[in-house]
């Protein structure tokens, strides 16, 4: 029988993508998913160390599946646990320590040797389960290790399907160091996949069913991989690489990008490549440049204005997505007044705001004067209040307009798909089921919030079938 494996993923988009290589290393020793933790056979908790509520989460999850697992146990069954992810990185001695029974500890850079530790924790798991009645012990085994192999040259070549939106990483890890940041502790230093690696898994995905690819890396921009040729390519490079050579990839997005990683040829390549759609994520944090120095974004205020000036001035309809980070220390009301005032210049259709968290070993931990909690509530709420307005601004503009739509399935409704505009919106509309993979125009005829309703153009081919209100 099948064994089943639960997957739990926390943070960003790169441990979406990270849990999808795991079950594809588990696939070949007979795990199958599984929605249900009570009844798994292994459990991953894919974690996020980014801020304090999110690695809390670890702890309270762990607990939840121990009991679990004891109850299981009493029923002859068992659960192999493991941690992965930017928790199991920072923190894995720790997790040691606070579980002594948990039984694999694996950084974001050691998940291909995961069917080796998974092999030996069944051993341990089967002693165990003969051992009924004495106290219980976990494989205890922890792997954080930067090694010098790339994770991605072990990656099996099989690999489940994942849709007509597809994530694809060839970028990971950062060398920028800012001073609020764990990701360059959890992810390790900067490294590009070759492009010969990354071409070929994306025609896997086109083949699968795939029509949009969001390249991923933490600092995807910053990528400077070795390109067909043995030089080094930057991402405009081979953006356009694939875009010419997989015609059936129609549209191609790439996050998270850094403002100083912006280069002139990646922006003209937003005004003349076509597959490359009109939205981007660039975070910039603060309006301050103060804030922005302590920050060590190495980049200002007027920086990020003249990227967004030269981008909308090559791709006028572009989309705009940012991160900002509220209460960072020595904040003053200037400060946030600056952040205001960027974000009310700029524009954006939806944004990111978080408040700053201390993050154990990042240099901003250290710094003095933090900010209140009821100043960094008030401001986070202003700035919240303005970027949701941003929001509904955008999506109701969108009423009336006629968008491409890439249908990527079935909606709640019977009869509704759901599927995406260049812009990142999200679309229903009633449409026949063969549409799933196809870009349809669609006429905007309602804003539910944050998603759109819509109709078949008049004059488009899906346009023929017959129309339903929307529900
Ligand atoms: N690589 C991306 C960011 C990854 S983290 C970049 O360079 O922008 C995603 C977002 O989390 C960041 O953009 C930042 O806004 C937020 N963040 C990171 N560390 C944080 C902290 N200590 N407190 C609050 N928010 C934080
Ligand atoms: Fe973190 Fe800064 Fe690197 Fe982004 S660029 S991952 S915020 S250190
Ligand atoms: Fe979180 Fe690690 Fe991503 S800290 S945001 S899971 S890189």
């Amino acid at each position: 029988m099948a064994k089943k494996l639960f997957i739990k993923t926390y943070g960003c988009q790169m441990n979406v993508y990270d849990s999808a290589r795991m079950a594809d290393l588990l696939a070949p020793l007979g795990y199958g998913m599984t929605e249900d933790p009570s009844d798994a056979d292994m459990v991953i908790l894919n974690t996020c160390h980014i801020r304090e509520k999110a690695s809390e989460k670890t702890f309270s999850e762990l607990g939840r599946l121990r009991a679990q697992r004891v109850q299981r146990q009493a029923e002859g069954r068992d659960t192999i646990i493991a941690v992965a992810g930017c928790v199991a990185q920072a923190e894995g001695a720790e997790i040691m320590r606070r579980v002594p029974d948990i039984d694999i500890v694996l950084g974001p850079q050691t998940y291909h040797r995961l069917p080796e530790m998974v092999a030996r924790a069944t051993r341990a798991r089967d002693e165990r389960l003969g051992n009924q009645g004495k106290p219980f012990k976990g494989a205890g085994m922890l792997d954080t290790e930067f090694p010098a192999e790339s994770k991605f040259d072990f990656l099996p070549e099989a690999a489940a399907p994942q849709g007509v939106t597809a994530f694809l990483a060839i970028q990971e890890g950062c060398d920028k160091f800012c001073t609020f940041c764990v990701v360059p502790y959890t992810r390790g230093a900067e490294f590009s996949r070759p492009v010969s690696q990354i071409v070929t898994e994306a025609k896997r995905l086109v083949a699968q069913g795939a029509r949009e690819i969001t390249l991923l890396g933490q600092n995807v921009n910053a990528y400077h991989g070795e390109g067909i040729d043995g030089a080094t390519w930057g991402l405009a490079r081979l953006v356009r690489y694939l875009a010419d050579k997989i015609p059936d990839l129609s549209r191609i997005r790439y996050t998270t990008s850094h403002p100083r990683d912006m280069d002139d040829d990646l922006i003209a390549a937003h005004g003349d490549l076509p597959q490359l759609m009109p939205f981007l994520h660039l975070p910039v944090q603060s309006g301050s440049d103060r804030i922005l120095e302590a920050m060590n974004r190495q980049h200002t205020g007027d920086h990020f204005r003249r990227i967004i000036e030269k981008l909308r001035h090559l791709r006028p309809d572009l989309a705009l997505s940012s991160d900002f980070i509220i209460g960072f220390p020595g904040e003053s009301d200037a400060d946030h007044k600056a952040t205001v005032k960027l974000i009310e210049e700029i524009g954006f259709a939806q944004s990111f705001s978080f408040k700053y968290s201390p993050r154990p070993g990042t240099p901003a931990a250290m710094l003095e004067l933090q900010v209140p909690e009821a100043v960094m509530d008030a401001r986070l709420q202003e700035i919240q209040a303005l970027l949701e307005a941003q929001l509904v601004a955008f999506n109701r503009a969108t009423i009336g307009r006629h968008v491409p739509v890439l249908i990527e399935r079935a909606g709640k409704h019977s009869g509704q798909m759901m599927g995406k505009s260049p812009y990142l919106q999200p679309v229903h509309a009633y449409l026949p089921a063969e549409t799933i993979g196809q870009e349809i125009e669609i006429e905007i005829t309602e804003l539910k919030h944050y998603s759109l309703g819509g109709m078949p153009a008049a004059g488009h081919a899906a346009s023929r079938q017959p129309e339903r209100a929307i529900a």
